[in-house]
């Protein structure tokens, strides 16, 4: 797959799963995204806007992280609420709930206007779906922009990492058992640098977590934050980013990142502000030694 453009699904159809995440269940790959696959919505004097219309996020699933076959609508869009058209769902992230036995999605849900600015989830019994809305709110009475889910591999808890405070500071909420509920448990990993886009992976003792600047679609240099603990205050090392386009994170923002074996991968979205649905990924392995992060871009995946 060629890094930077919109791959296509099995069936040739190009991949609406932006903002998204890639997670293993069982023995298979899923892919999480916001479907974009409209024209962008146009404003009232007849100019393209810079928003699709809420169509709800979509899953696909794979063997090999290669070949990706459309599952259609995890959570479908509706007529009225908060999964209506005018609004925002974006940034889609599943885990399952051992405790449970559900799949639980959570999402950043807005108005169009990103004035809600609060956290939704949903559960499903599977993990294609069809996943049912729960509830809507903001995370710890904190508002919540751009976000990811981050399940800890030493101590099995879970937490949504959000962008609170006027995007001014990253939070780690965690969530209990059943991985729909807040703990109360609220930490500031990230206070007062105004990082968005998060996407968090533990690699030999450390935590490390990428974010992008807020620039909204416009791509800005990357920066990784370190912490040997979770719940501590993380320091910002550095552009993790070598190669061409090094300074606007190849030109892309982060999404998530997923473990396959003992690697790390990187899930980047390449917008195309005025044609969203157009928008293409790259996935490029992390390297991580000696406490420190580097992505180096490659033309293929
Ligand atoms: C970005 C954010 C995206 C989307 C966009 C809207 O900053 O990362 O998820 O919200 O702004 O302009």
């Amino acid at each position: 797959m060629k890094n930077g453009t919109c791959w296509l699904d099995e069936a040739g159809r190009p991949i609406q799963a932006h903002g998204g995440m890639i997670t293993r269940f069982g023995k298979k790959w899923y892919w999480y995204g916001e479907d974009k696959g409209a024209p962008n919505a146009l404003l009232p004097d007849g100019s393209v806007s810079r928003r699709v219309d809420v169509i709800g996020v979509s899953c696909y699933s794979s063997d090999d992280l290669h070949s990706w076959r459309r599952e259609g609508l995890a959570l479908a869009g509706q007529q009225a609420g908060y999964l209506a058209p005018e609004n925002v769902c974006e940034r889609p992230k599943v885990i399952y709930s051992v405790a449970t036995g559900k799949y639980v999605m959570w999402f950043h849900c807005d108005r169009g206007d990103y004035t809600l600015a609060s956290a939704g989830c949903a559960v499903a019994d599977r993990p294609e779906g069809p996943f049912t809305l729960i509830r809507v709110l903001p995370p710890n009475r904190r508002d919540c922009r751009d976000m990811t889910l981050f399940e800890d591999p030493v101590s099995g808890g879970a937490y949504l990492i959000h962008s609170g405070d006027w995007n001014k500071t990253l939070y780690l909420s965690e969530l209990d058992a059943s991985r729909t509920e807040f703990t109360g448990k609220c930490v500031a990993i990230l206070p007062e640098q105004e990082r968005e886009a998060p996407a968090m992976c533990y690699q030999d003792g450390m935590y490390y977590l990428f974010t992008s600047g807020c620039t909204g679609w416009a791509p800005n240099p990357a920066l990784y934050a370190a912490s040997p603990r979770l719940d501590g205050v993380f320091r910002l090392i550095d552009n993790p980013c070598q190669g061409p386009r090094f300074r606007t994170t190849f030109d892309g923002q982060s999404a998530c990142i997923f473990r396959d074996g003992e690697r790390h991968y990187l899930l980047l979205d390449h917008w195309q502000p005025t044609h969203l649905r157009d928008s293409g990924y790259s996935i490029l392995p992390l390297e991580i030694q000696n406490g420190a992060l580097q992505v180096t871009w490659r033309d293929e995946f």
